[in-house]
């Protein structure tokens, strides 16, 4: 596999780093999100926006916004509202699709991550006889497993015969696309759906969509992809690569809070599939009658036809102050960031040289976001808890690794310089 990384001349000094920040173009978006501080009103190296992103300032503005309005306006608010209620999600589709590069028609938020991938296999996972399989990454995140296996249960089949779990080479810690690609022919006949987490959770490994797309549909297969660490953190162009839907949440590098609001994308060559089977509710009701309370269902066209619901405003709010964020620093800007950061950081830890860490995430910068994943040695798990104690906010995935994620938006070059410094120091100390 040709490695086609930038050939960017890094260096091991402070300075090198700090000169880095400031030819940074995106150095001032730190200034828009608080980063928590240290005892001694530090701040910490915040390494987890693959797990929960940081809360930009605006946040707070516009949930308040809500709360005013509900205040002094009631149940007006669903239409008088400085941002309007009922309508509000439709006012964060066209910059999430942007994010995800897809049609605004093909976009919407709604729920949480695991209820949307549900909601979409309800259609896109119809099992026959002969054609019943759903092929996942093993080692999928525990959601997307369970997710999965009671699916087909729910179809009344059994996860032996109907789940197939793609396994890296002995001794690997990646898949091959080839070996995917091996798997998805060898099973062609048989697969009703693939369903892959777009980034990995846990390698950091990101898969080639647009290839396994184009083989899952030669076999005659549905193809979905679950976006929790890919939206926000890699370029996307779901439309183009053709993918059937994809699911993720916001609040990882979408920055949207906890348990923020999550976002679907379904291709527009089902817009209009009304046929397909899917779980109704008011919210995917044509819009035009949906106050006419009818009781017969009539999907609106595309994505906004799977919501159930009227959405949480707030958690809407929430994300809106993220999603203007993100307008403004461009999916572009921060992929070219993100690759120099984690370059980077992939340079400091090499110059590390100790055996007792190794990076499982692949080191071609096409086939990863911005997470590294360090493997440590005998799963020791007190070279994380040092750095913890050292400032370092990064998070621990067993069995045995540290995931760390330096996202464009909010972290530096400067992060990555003293991250790396800590670490080696941690290890000295062991
Ligand atoms: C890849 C992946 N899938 C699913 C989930 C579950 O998300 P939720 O709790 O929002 O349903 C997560 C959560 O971190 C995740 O990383």
């Amino acid at each position: 596999m040709p490695i086609n990384n930038q050939s960017e001349k890094f260096e091991n000094f402070a300075l090198f780093a700090r000169s880095m920040d400031e030819q940074d173009s995106l150095g001032n978006f730190r200034e828009k999100f608080y980063i928590p501080q240290q005892s001694k009103g530090e701040d910490v190296i915040y390494f987890t926006g693959n797990s929960l992103g940081l809360q930009p300032k605006t946040a707070r503005e516009y949930i308040e916004q809500e709360l005013k309005d509900w205040e002094t306006l009631g149940v007006e608010g669903h239409f008088k509202a400085k941002t309007p209620w009922m309508p509000y999600h439709e006012f964060l589709t066209e910059q999430m699709a942007k994010i995800v590069g897809a049609k605004p028609s093909e976009t919407v938020v709604m729920n949480s991550l695991t209820v949307n991938l549900h909601l979409l296999m309800v259609s896109f996972y119809r099992p026959t006889q002969t054609r019943h399989k759903i092929v996942i990454e093993a080692g999928a995140f525990p959601s997307d497993q369970y997710a999965v296996s009671s699916q087909i249960k729910f179809h009344g089949l059994d996860i032996e015969n109907s789940l197939i779990e793609l396994t890296p080479r002995d001794g690997e810690n990646c898949l091959r696309t080839e070996d995917i690609e091996q798997t998805i022919y060898e099973n062609g006949d048989s697969i009703a759906l693939i369903l892959l987490g777009g980034v990995n959770y846990y390698t950091g490994q990101k898969f080639d969509f647009q290839r396994i797309t184009k083989i899952g549909h030669q076999v005659g297969a549905f193809v979905g992809f679950d976006l929790a660490h890919a939206a926000g953190n890699i370029e996307l162009h779901l439309h183009d690569w053709n993918a059937d839907f994809a699911a993720w949440c916001s609040y990882k590098y979408l920055n949207a809070g906890p348990g923020g609001i999550a976002g679907v994308f379904v291709h527009e060559r089902h817009a209009e599939n009304f046929d397909l089977p899917r779980f109704a509710g008011w919210w995917g009701h044509d819009k035009e009658t949906r106050f006419l309370m009818d009781s017969k269902f009539v999907p609106m066209r595309g994505a906004e036809g799977w919501q159930l619901s009227n959405p949480p405003i707030f958690q809407l709010a929430a994300l809106k102050a993220s999603l203007d964020i993100f307008e403004e620093a461009g999916m572009k800007t921060l992929a070219e960031k993100s690759r120099k950061l984690t370059g980077y950081l992939e340079f400091l830890l090499g110059e590390i040289r100790d055996e007792r860490i190794s990076i499982i995430t692949p080191s071609d910068e096409n086939e990863r976001g911005c997470q590294l994943s360090i493997r440590v040695r005998n799963a020791d798990k007190n070279l994380f808890k040092q750095i913890t104690m050292r400032g370092v906010i990064a998070d621990w995935r067993e069995p045995d690794v540290i995931r760390v994620a330096p996202v464009p938006l909010y972290n530096s070059f400067a992060d990555v310089f003293r991250f790396a410094e800590i670490l080696k120091d941690c290890l000295q100390d062991e």
